[in-house]
């Protein structure tokens, strides 16, 4: 395994990092399609031995489940990795149950601590920007919590790049702890992040890590033009069904595919090697089993000319955009 510093700070992380989304095992809603325990402790342990210390998960996957199960899986062993969380989402239907209030950071940290059996998160997210709390709230709250070494540094995800510009400077003029990390939707089938967001990303020296970088499991090649999706994620996972599937993704599919059989490494791979040669600091993958997961570390070593990266990025066509998929 490769390590790579996050961003601009000392701390050290897996050029791979395993997403938690997929761990829950809730048996109906948006998060039917994950695991339980018994299933995700396996794929959890052979990514430590694997050499990947970095782990993203957040407070609403599976409502809570994610992170219990992350805890649980790597007690004893926590001190070796570097754990990442998130907050914003409703956990809860009251009003103060949901976004980056002082008061719903600080309670929704201490829930996270509980459920990942820890005393520190590592990198504390804003999972998205919160338009009725001012910034400088929430920087303040998340400046709180490293000072108090409850957390070691903040980063956030998805939101607009003037956002993302306000809450730096607001951080620098006011002399508070700044993000160090964009967790992004970023991928060979959804690239609007570099009009913006990534070129900001490079000048502030900010870590990038994208989410969803096989997009949701369209980029494995497991979905074929034509041909009638199957599999539970397929079935229960509705943004993989919604965000993918035009006629333009099959076309940078297929010619992923050809790199691919090239290479002799397979379309996932690829997909990931392409991430790796555009400057990101490690891609947070998610998979369903231990041999999807071996399959995905070897994508470290894959290398791309810069004609494969052309190749790969010509079928691409922008999306008309509304807000942050
Ligand atoms: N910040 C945010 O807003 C946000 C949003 C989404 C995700 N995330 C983070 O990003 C992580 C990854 O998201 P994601 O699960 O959508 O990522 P992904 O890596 O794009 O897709 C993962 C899916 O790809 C399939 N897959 C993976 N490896 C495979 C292989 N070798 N062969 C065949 N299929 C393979 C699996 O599908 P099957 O289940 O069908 O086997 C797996 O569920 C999450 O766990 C979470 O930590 C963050």
């Amino acid at each position: 395994m490769d390590y790579v510093r996050l961003g601009n700070t000392g701390m050290t992380v897996s050029r791979i990092c395993l997403g938690c989304m997929g761990f829950g095992g809730l048996k109906t809603g948006n998060f039917s399609w994950t695991l339980n325990y018994e299933k995700s402790k396996p794929i959890i342990d052979r990514a430590i031995d694997l050499g990947i210390n970095f782990f993203d998960t957040a407070d609403v996957y599976s409502d809570g489940k994610s992170e219990e199960i992350l805890g649980r899986a790597i007690q004893g062993r926590r001190d070796e990795l570097v754990i990442a969380s998130k907050v914003y989402n409703p956990t809860g239907p009251l009003p103060n149950e949901r976004g980056l209030s002082r008061r719903h950071v600080r309670q929704e940290l201490k829930r996270s601590l509980g459920r990942l059996r820890t005393r520190y998160i590592d990198l504390y997210q804003t999972h998205r920007w919160d338009y009725e709390t001012p910034i400088e709230e929430t920087l303040r709250a998340l400046d709180e919590l490293v000072r108090s070494s409850l957390v070691n540094y903040i980063g956030a995800s998805s939101m607009w790049a003037w956002q993302f510009a306000k809450a730096l400077y607001k951080s620098d003029s006011l002399g508070l702890e700044r993000f160090v990390s964009m967790q992004n939707h970023y991928n060979l089938c959804y690239r609007e992040e570099e009009l913006e967001m990534i070129p900001l990303c490079r000048e502030e020296k900010i870590a990038l890590l994208p989410w969803s970088p096989l997009a949701r499991g369209f980029l494995t090649g497991k979905y074929g033009r034509g041909a009638r999706p199957a599999g539970k994620r397929y079935s229960r996972d509705q943004l993989l069904r919604e965000r993918y599937f035009r006629k333009e993704d099959f076309d940078v599919l297929e010619e992923t595919g050809e790199v691919a059989k090239e290479k002799g490494a397979t379309v996932a791979q690829v997909a990931l090697a392409w991430l790796l040669h555009k400057g990101v600091t490690s891609p947070i993958v998610g998979v369903s089993s231990v041999s999807q997961l071996e399959e995905l570390v070897e994508s470290t070593s894959v290398n791309l000319s810069p004609h494969d990266l052309k190749r790969l990025e010509q079928p691409y066509r922008r999306r008309a955009t509304e807000g942050h998929v």
